[in-house]
Protein backbone atom coordinates (compact mmCIF):
# COMPACT_ATOMS: atom_id res chain seq x y z
CA UNK A 1 0.00 0.00 0.00
CA UNK A 2 2.84 2.13 0.76
CA UNK A 3 4.75 1.50 -2.40
CA UNK A 4 1.28 1.77 -3.84
CA UNK A 5 0.87 5.31 -2.79
CA UNK A 6 4.87 5.90 -3.72
CA UNK A 7 4.59 5.24 -7.17
CA UNK A 8 1.07 7.30 -7.61
CA UNK A 9 2.35 9.98 -6.01
CA UNK A 10 5.69 10.08 -8.23
CA UNK A 11 3.35 9.67 -11.60
CA UNK A 12 1.02 12.23 -10.48
CA UNK A 13 3.70 14.82 -10.26
CA UNK A 14 5.31 13.66 -13.18
CA UNK A 15 1.56 14.14 -15.27
CA UNK A 16 1.90 18.21 -14.05
CA UNK A 17 5.99 18.56 -15.18
CA UNK A 18 4.32 16.83 -18.62
CA UNK A 19 1.33 19.27 -18.43
CA UNK A 20 3.39 22.27 -18.03
CA UNK A 21 7.07 21.28 -20.11
CA UNK A 22 7.70 23.51 -22.74
CA UNK A 23 4.55 25.52 -22.35
CA UNK A 24 3.53 28.66 -20.66
CA UNK A 25 3.68 28.95 -16.96
CA UNK A 26 5.07 31.63 -14.31
CA UNK A 27 8.71 31.71 -12.53
CA UNK A 28 9.75 33.17 -9.48
CA UNK A 29 12.44 33.57 -8.21
CA UNK A 30 13.97 32.08 -4.18
CA UNK A 31 16.87 32.78 -2.52
CA UNK A 32 18.31 34.81 -5.41
CA UNK A 33 17.78 35.64 -9.21
CA UNK A 34 18.55 31.96 -10.39
CA UNK A 35 17.45 30.14 -7.30
CA UNK A 36 13.60 29.55 -9.46
CA UNK A 37 10.46 27.83 -8.39
CA UNK A 38 8.05 27.53 -11.39
CA UNK A 39 4.35 27.19 -11.57
CA UNK A 40 4.70 23.44 -12.83
CA UNK A 41 6.25 22.78 -9.08
CA UNK A 42 3.61 24.18 -6.96
CA UNK A 43 1.59 22.18 -8.89
CA UNK A 44 3.83 18.94 -8.42
CA UNK A 45 3.96 19.24 -4.98
CA UNK A 46 0.13 19.51 -4.80
CA UNK A 47 -0.54 16.83 -6.78
CA UNK A 48 2.18 14.65 -4.89
CA UNK A 49 0.65 15.65 -1.28
CA UNK A 50 -3.00 15.00 -2.17
CA UNK A 51 -2.39 11.56 -3.73
CA UNK A 52 -0.69 10.93 -0.34
CA UNK A 53 -2.69 12.82 2.54
CA UNK A 54 -5.55 10.83 0.12
CA UNK A 55 -4.21 7.20 1.72
CA UNK A 56 -2.11 8.57 4.86
CA UNK A 57 -3.68 12.29 6.35
CA UNK A 58 -1.52 11.72 9.19
CA UNK A 59 1.96 11.15 7.89
CA UNK A 60 4.11 13.95 8.44
CA UNK A 61 5.72 15.74 4.93
CA UNK A 62 8.52 17.70 4.32
CA UNK A 63 8.30 19.15 0.93
CA UNK A 64 10.80 21.79 -0.66
CA UNK A 65 8.05 23.87 -1.51
CA UNK A 66 5.64 23.88 1.19
CA UNK A 67 8.20 22.94 4.48
CA UNK A 68 7.14 20.90 7.12
CA UNK A 69 3.26 19.63 7.42
CA UNK A 70 4.01 18.39 11.16
CA UNK A 71 2.66 14.93 12.81
CA UNK A 72 3.52 12.52 15.42
CA UNK A 73 3.51 9.99 13.10
CA UNK A 74 6.89 7.74 12.35
CA UNK A 75 6.15 7.53 8.32
CA UNK A 76 7.45 10.84 6.82
CA UNK A 77 7.11 12.02 3.14
CA UNK A 78 10.25 13.68 1.70
CA UNK A 79 9.48 15.64 -1.36
CA UNK A 80 10.71 17.69 -4.11
CA UNK A 81 8.32 18.55 -6.57
CA UNK A 82 10.56 19.15 -9.29
CA UNK A 83 14.35 18.14 -8.78
CA UNK A 84 16.09 19.98 -11.48
CA UNK A 85 14.19 23.16 -11.77
CA UNK A 86 16.70 25.13 -13.96
CA UNK A 87 16.54 22.34 -16.60
CA UNK A 88 13.06 22.30 -16.57
CA UNK A 89 12.28 26.13 -16.61
CA UNK A 90 14.69 25.98 -19.81
CA UNK A 91 13.23 23.06 -21.30
CA UNK A 92 16.05 20.42 -20.73
CA UNK A 93 14.76 17.39 -20.20
CA UNK A 94 16.80 16.35 -17.05
CA UNK A 95 14.66 16.75 -14.15
CA UNK A 96 12.08 14.81 -12.19
CA UNK A 97 10.05 14.33 -9.60
CA UNK A 98 12.12 12.37 -6.19
CA UNK A 99 9.74 11.26 -2.89
CA UNK A 100 11.62 9.32 -0.10
CA UNK A 101 10.19 7.57 2.22
CA UNK A 102 11.06 8.08 6.10
CA UNK A 103 9.85 5.10 9.29
CA UNK A 104 11.23 6.19 12.30
CA UNK A 105 14.09 8.21 10.67
CA UNK A 106 15.03 5.62 8.18
CA UNK A 107 14.23 5.71 4.69
CA UNK A 108 12.74 2.83 3.69
CA UNK A 109 11.80 3.44 0.16
CA UNK A 110 12.10 6.13 -2.58
CA UNK A 111 11.17 6.93 -6.16
CA UNK A 112 12.28 8.87 -8.65
CA UNK A 113 10.57 9.84 -12.29
CA UNK A 114 11.88 11.33 -14.84
CA UNK A 115 8.62 11.67 -17.01
CA UNK A 116 10.50 12.93 -20.14
CA UNK A 117 13.10 9.81 -20.57
CA UNK A 118 10.62 7.39 -19.61
CA UNK A 119 12.59 6.44 -16.18
CA UNK A 120 11.04 5.57 -13.17
CA UNK A 121 13.48 4.83 -9.92
CA UNK A 122 12.57 2.61 -7.39
CA UNK A 123 14.74 1.16 -4.08
CA UNK A 124 12.99 -0.16 -1.14
CA UNK A 125 15.41 -0.96 1.86
CA UNK A 126 16.33 -4.45 1.52
CA UNK A 127 14.72 -5.30 -1.92
CA UNK A 128 17.40 -3.86 -3.79
CA UNK A 129 16.72 -0.97 -6.77
CA UNK A 130 15.16 -0.84 -10.15
CA UNK A 131 14.76 1.09 -13.17
CA UNK A 132 11.61 0.24 -15.26
CA UNK A 133 11.09 -2.65 -12.97
CA UNK A 134 14.70 -3.86 -14.13
CA UNK A 135 17.08 -4.44 -11.08
CA UNK A 136 19.99 -2.12 -11.00
CA UNK A 137 23.87 -2.22 -9.62
CA UNK A 138 26.67 0.04 -9.52
CA UNK A 139 29.24 -0.04 -11.67
CA UNK A 140 32.53 -1.68 -11.38
CA UNK A 141 35.35 0.44 -11.89
CA UNK A 142 37.98 0.69 -9.01
CA UNK A 143 40.27 3.72 -9.58
CA UNK A 144 38.96 7.77 -10.22
CA UNK A 145 40.97 8.18 -13.10
CA UNK A 146 38.72 6.30 -15.31
CA UNK A 147 35.95 6.90 -13.60
CA UNK A 148 32.93 9.27 -15.26
CA UNK A 149 31.94 11.68 -12.42
CA UNK A 150 29.06 13.99 -11.49
CA UNK A 151 29.18 16.76 -9.18
CA UNK A 152 26.62 19.80 -8.72
CA UNK A 153 26.99 23.05 -7.53
CA UNK A 154 24.82 24.93 -4.93
CA UNK A 155 23.00 28.60 -5.70
CA UNK A 156 24.91 30.29 -3.65
CA UNK A 157 28.83 29.40 -4.31
CA UNK A 158 30.13 28.43 -0.81
CA UNK A 159 33.58 29.54 -0.70
CA UNK A 160 35.42 27.28 1.53
CA UNK A 161 38.35 25.38 1.08
CA UNK A 162 38.07 22.33 -0.84
CA UNK A 163 35.22 23.99 -2.41
CA UNK A 164 33.05 22.78 -5.14
CA UNK A 165 35.30 24.93 -7.66
CA UNK A 166 38.52 23.56 -6.30
CA UNK A 167 37.41 19.77 -6.40
CA UNK A 168 36.17 20.31 -9.73
CA UNK A 169 39.63 21.94 -10.57
CA UNK A 170 41.61 19.06 -9.49
CA UNK A 171 39.18 16.41 -11.56
CA UNK A 172 39.41 18.00 -14.75
CA UNK A 173 43.19 18.79 -14.78
CA UNK A 174 43.56 15.55 -14.35
CA UNK A 175 41.27 15.23 -17.58
CA UNK A 176 38.94 12.89 -15.59
CA UNK A 177 35.36 13.56 -16.71
CA UNK A 178 33.01 15.03 -14.52
CA UNK A 179 29.28 16.14 -15.73
CA UNK A 180 27.12 18.38 -14.29
CA UNK A 181 23.25 17.26 -14.78
CA UNK A 182 21.91 19.87 -12.72
CA UNK A 183 19.43 17.39 -10.85
CA UNK A 184 21.09 15.82 -7.79
CA UNK A 185 18.40 13.09 -7.84
CA UNK A 186 19.02 12.15 -10.97
CA UNK A 187 22.51 12.48 -10.39
CA UNK A 188 22.59 9.57 -7.84
CA UNK A 189 20.03 7.26 -9.49
CA UNK A 190 22.65 7.27 -12.54
CA UNK A 191 25.43 6.42 -10.19
CA UNK A 192 22.49 3.67 -8.96
CA UNK A 193 22.34 2.67 -12.57
CA UNK A 194 26.37 1.99 -13.17
CA UNK A 195 26.44 5.14 -15.54
CA UNK A 196 28.61 7.13 -13.22
CA UNK A 197 31.14 5.53 -11.36
CA UNK A 198 30.41 8.60 -8.78
CA UNK A 199 29.42 11.67 -7.60
CA UNK A 200 29.45 14.41 -4.44
CA UNK A 201 27.95 17.37 -3.94
CA UNK A 202 28.55 20.40 -1.29
CA UNK A 203 25.36 21.56 -0.30
CA UNK A 204 22.23 19.19 -0.48
CA UNK A 205 18.84 19.50 1.10
CA UNK A 206 16.98 16.26 2.34
CA UNK A 207 14.00 16.49 -0.29
CA UNK A 208 17.18 16.23 -3.02
CA UNK A 209 18.75 13.27 -1.80
CA UNK A 210 16.55 10.95 0.44
CA UNK A 211 15.31 8.85 -2.45
CA UNK A 212 18.49 8.60 -4.45
CA UNK A 213 20.70 8.09 -1.58
CA UNK A 214 18.43 4.79 -0.53
CA UNK A 215 18.93 3.82 -4.70
CA UNK A 216 22.36 4.12 -4.66
CA UNK A 217 22.55 1.73 -1.06
CA UNK A 218 20.04 -0.65 -2.47
CA UNK A 219 22.17 -0.91 -6.18
CA UNK A 220 25.14 -2.20 -3.78
CA UNK A 221 26.97 1.39 -3.35
CA UNK A 222 28.08 3.17 -0.64
CA UNK A 223 26.70 6.88 0.22
CA UNK A 224 28.59 9.06 2.54
CA UNK A 225 29.71 12.46 4.51
CA UNK A 226 32.69 13.97 3.04
CA UNK A 227 34.67 12.46 6.76
CA UNK A 228 33.38 8.59 5.21
CA UNK A 229 30.57 8.50 8.25
CA UNK A 230 26.89 7.71 7.30
CA UNK A 231 24.94 9.45 5.63
CA UNK A 232 22.15 11.53 6.95
CA UNK A 233 19.75 13.48 4.69
CA UNK A 234 19.76 16.18 7.35
CA UNK A 235 23.66 17.16 6.69
CA UNK A 236 24.68 18.95 3.59
CA UNK A 237 27.61 17.10 2.17
CA UNK A 238 27.48 13.86 -0.01
CA UNK A 239 29.42 11.42 -1.65
CA UNK A 240 27.83 8.29 -3.37
CA UNK A 241 29.84 6.03 -5.78
CA UNK A 242 30.18 2.53 -6.73
CA UNK A 243 31.85 1.47 -3.39
CA UNK A 244 35.28 0.49 -4.86
CA UNK A 245 36.09 4.44 -5.73
CA UNK A 246 34.81 5.89 -2.54
CA UNK A 247 38.28 6.11 -0.35
CA UNK A 248 40.01 7.61 -3.08
CA UNK A 249 37.22 9.96 -3.92
CA UNK A 250 36.88 11.06 -0.33
CA UNK A 251 40.51 11.88 -0.16
CA UNK A 252 40.13 14.15 -2.82
CA UNK A 253 37.01 15.53 -2.15
CA UNK A 254 39.27 16.46 1.05
CA UNK A 255 42.25 18.10 -0.84
CA UNK A 256 44.02 14.61 -1.63
CA UNK A 257 46.40 15.76 -5.00
CA UNK A 258 45.75 13.04 -7.37
CA UNK A 259 48.93 11.41 -8.61
C1 LIG B 1 18.91 21.44 -7.16
C2 LIG B 1 19.44 20.32 -8.03
C3 LIG B 1 20.91 20.56 -8.36
C4 LIG B 1 21.75 20.73 -7.11
C5 LIG B 1 21.19 21.83 -6.23
C6 LIG B 1 19.71 21.53 -5.90
P1 LIG B 1 16.29 22.04 -7.43
O1 LIG B 1 17.55 21.19 -6.82
O2 LIG B 1 19.32 19.08 -7.40
O3 LIG B 1 21.45 19.48 -9.08
O4 LIG B 1 23.06 21.05 -7.51
O5 LIG B 1 21.94 21.86 -5.03
O6 LIG B 1 19.20 22.57 -5.10
O7 LIG B 1 16.42 23.43 -6.94
O8 LIG B 1 16.36 21.93 -8.90
O9 LIG B 1 15.14 21.31 -6.82
CA1 LIG C 1 16.16 19.68 -5.52
CA1 LIG D 1 12.96 21.35 -6.39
Amino acid sequence: MLKETLLNAVQAGGAQMQHYFNGMFTISSKSNINDLVTEADYASEKAIIETIQKEYPDHFILSEETGEVKSASEYKWIIDPIDGTINFANGIPICCVSIGLEKAGEIIMGAVYNPFMNELFVAEKGMGAMLNNQKIKVSTKTNVGNSCLVTGFPYTYIDVENGPLEIFSTLIKKAIPVRRLGSAAIDLCWVAAGRFDGYFEHHLQAWDSAAGFLMVMEAGGKVTDFAGKDYSVYQKQIIATNGLIHEELIGIVNGKEII
